[in-house]
């Protein structure tokens, strides 16, 4: 997830209709959270230690099983859990030099959460004659394949252009590197727990969530290792453990996954076809890796769309329209803003 459900103002602008009950938005604080931090870890290849996916499990401690559930009005809704809670009140931190997250605002992003039953019951294969499995097959299929599991790759690069960077560049492309990090982990957090909850459902989708949280995480280390480069790497354990999680029915969900992870496509193949044009403005090694990145972001998003085809009542009757328009300009807007610096 590049652009990310998680990124901020399609959440903003839910977060305007959060407080009618009817619209399944609300958040909630995340002293729980992800259960499955240390495991997810685990489904990331040997090679993607290279980008330092072991930085961002300090002090997590062993995982227990399941998810615990939050009461919202007479539902119970199974939001991800976190083994060992993080009180900060009781003085717990963040890893010692790790970024303070920059503070959440409307266009910052999010992490979020469902309801997964309610998710288990929507894409349950028995009963739903638009659920083509041999679609879905062939999707897991590019999945397994993994074509990007040796493209990102760090080499001296980094380090040496961290250095040269000042001023205002500098301050941009942390500001960008931050917000994508969070976003693509916020990915992470989302799939992997779909995964992990859609295993007896529809076991194909689940294996394709899983795999899809694999390369969100890949996403998400390489964005950090390139902060840990300027010193700034973020705590994403902590963060997993006390950042909100924002609350959004299953069909929301379906509607902002899939427009995030196309957005996600055409932002980084917008910039990566600028910067074949003009490699002079390439400031961070980062940006050479876009090409191949962007085609996972595409995959994904050919995922998303085949689950929305699966369901054309959420897509075709006019409240659905209006709430995919609604969400299309949402996210339009939060992909302009672009980081604080370019509107200071
Ligand atoms: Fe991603
Ligand atoms: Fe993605």
């Amino acid at each position: 997830m590049a652009a990310a459900v998680s990124s901020g103002l399609a959440a903003a602008a839910m977060a305007a209709v959060a407080s009618s009950p009817t619209t399944g938005v609300q958040t909630k604080s995340s002293s729980s959270s992800c259960s499955s931090l240390t495991r997810c870890m685990a489904l990331v290849p040997a090679s993607s230690s290279n980008v330092g996916m072991s930085s961002f499990t300090p002090g997590l401690g062993s995982c227990s099983k399941g998810s615990h559930a939050i009461a919202r009005g007479r539902r119970v809704v199974a939001a991800p859990r976190a083994s060992t809670k993080v009180d900060v009140s009781k003085g717990e931190k963040m890893r010692e030099g790790a970024k303070t997250p920059a503070k959440e605002t409307l266009l910052t992003p999010r992490f979020y959460t469902t309801d997964f039953d309610e998710m288990e019951a929507m894409l349950t294969v028995e009963g739903n004659p638009n659920y083509r499995e041999e679609e879905f097959l062939a999707l897991l299929n590019e999945f397994k394949t993994d074509y990007n599991q040796t493209h990102f790759v760090r080499n001296s690069e980094f380090k040496e252009a961290a250095e040269k960077l000042q001023g205002a560049p500098r301050a941009i492309l942390l500001e960008f590197l931050e917000r994508s990090c969070t976003a693509e982990f916020s990915g992470f957090l989302l799939y992997k727990e779909l995964g992990r909850r859609l295993k007896k459902t529809n076991p194909i989708v689940a294996e394709i969530f899983t795999l899809m949280s694999r390369d969100e995480a890949r996403h998400a280390g390489f964005l950090n290792k390139a902060m840990a480069d300027f010193n700034m790497a973020l705590d994403l354990g902590f963060l997993t453990k006390t950042r909100k999680y924002t609350f959004f029915k299953p069909k929301y969900i379906l509607y902002t996954t899939y427009l995030s992870e196309k957005i996600g496509y055409w932002r980084y193949i917008t910039i990566n076809r600028h910067l074949q044009d003009k490699p002079e403005h390439i400031i961070f090694p980062i940006f050479k890796y876009f090409f191949n990145w962007c085609q996972d972001e595409n995959r994904h998003g050919d995922f998303c769309s085949a689950l929305l085809k699966c369901h054309p009542q959420v897509v075709k009757d006019w409240q659905a329209k209006l709430w995919c328009r609604f969400f299309c300009l949402s996210k339009i807007n939060e992909e302009s803003a672009g980081p604080s610096s370019f509107r200071n």
